[in-house]
């Protein structure tokens, strides 16, 4: 079965471009992106996935805090479900999802979260990170459970932190890894590589380590 992926957003979208420039440059695993749907009318990451010809929409929920209801959740599916999305990846989603979704998409769902889990969950941790003052972080691409940051984690990529870093230049270092994580965890997906047992993810012919 070919996987359709459907990519949820709130903002810019810097990882939903890289996941679309990966299918476009045969890198996405024969994965397809179906389908964007954002929560903000005007993010701009609608307008980028239009250009790269991808249908992107718009979908006004009726939750006025992160958790979305029920209903909600339910008109995402209708849409995900009518273009035959069976992967889902949150890209800067700032919902929380725990009705239908969850069990529905068990093991079907991907989130990228910027700090090397299960450190620094959350919102910020850019900032959390510096004033911790650990000398590394980074990116995780984990499937989704019902803890937030918490699911099993499929891939990881390791930058320093520098001394004189702003939270804004670490963000740009571990965006940078995060474009290229997120479509390495959507290929191996959509190429049957990813076996989940308890808590650990197995990639087919095992994932090597890269540096840079
Ligand atoms: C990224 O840092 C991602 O890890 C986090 O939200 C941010 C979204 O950025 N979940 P973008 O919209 O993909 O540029």
């Amino acid at each position: 079965m070919s996987t359709r992926v459907g990519i949820l957003v709130s903002g810019r979208g810097s990882n939903m471009v890289s996941l679309i420039e990966a299918e476009k440059a045969g890198k996405l695993g024969g994965a397809e992106v179906a389908l964007v749907i954002s929560d903000v009318g005007d993010a701009l990451a609608l307008e980028k996935a239009r250009e790269r010809g991808v249908e992107a929409i718009h979908i006004q929920m009726e939750a006025e805090k992160a958790r979305l209801t029920e209903n909600d959740e339910e008109r995402m599916i209708a849409e995900l479900d009518e273009r035959g999305v069976n992967l889902v990846c949150l890209a800067g989603f700032m919902r929380v999802l725990c009705h239908r979704m969850l069990p529905g998409y068990t093991g079907k769902m991907m989130n990228i979260h910027p700090s090397l889990l299960p450190s620094f969950p959350g919102l910020e941790v850019q900032r959390k990170a510096l004033e911790y003052g650990v000398r590394y972080s980074g990116c995780t691409v984990h499937f989704v459970t019902e803890d937030v940051d918490c699911g099993p984690i499929i891939i990881q990529a390791v930058v320093p932190i520098l001394q004189d870093d702003t939270p804004d230049e670490l963000s740009a270092r571990i965006l940078k890894q995060e474009h290229r994580i997120y479509p390495q965890a959507v290929a191996w997906y959509a190429q049957g590589k990813l076996r989940v047992e308890g808590r650990r993810v197995f990639v087919e012919g095992g994932y090597s380590w890269e540096e840079g």
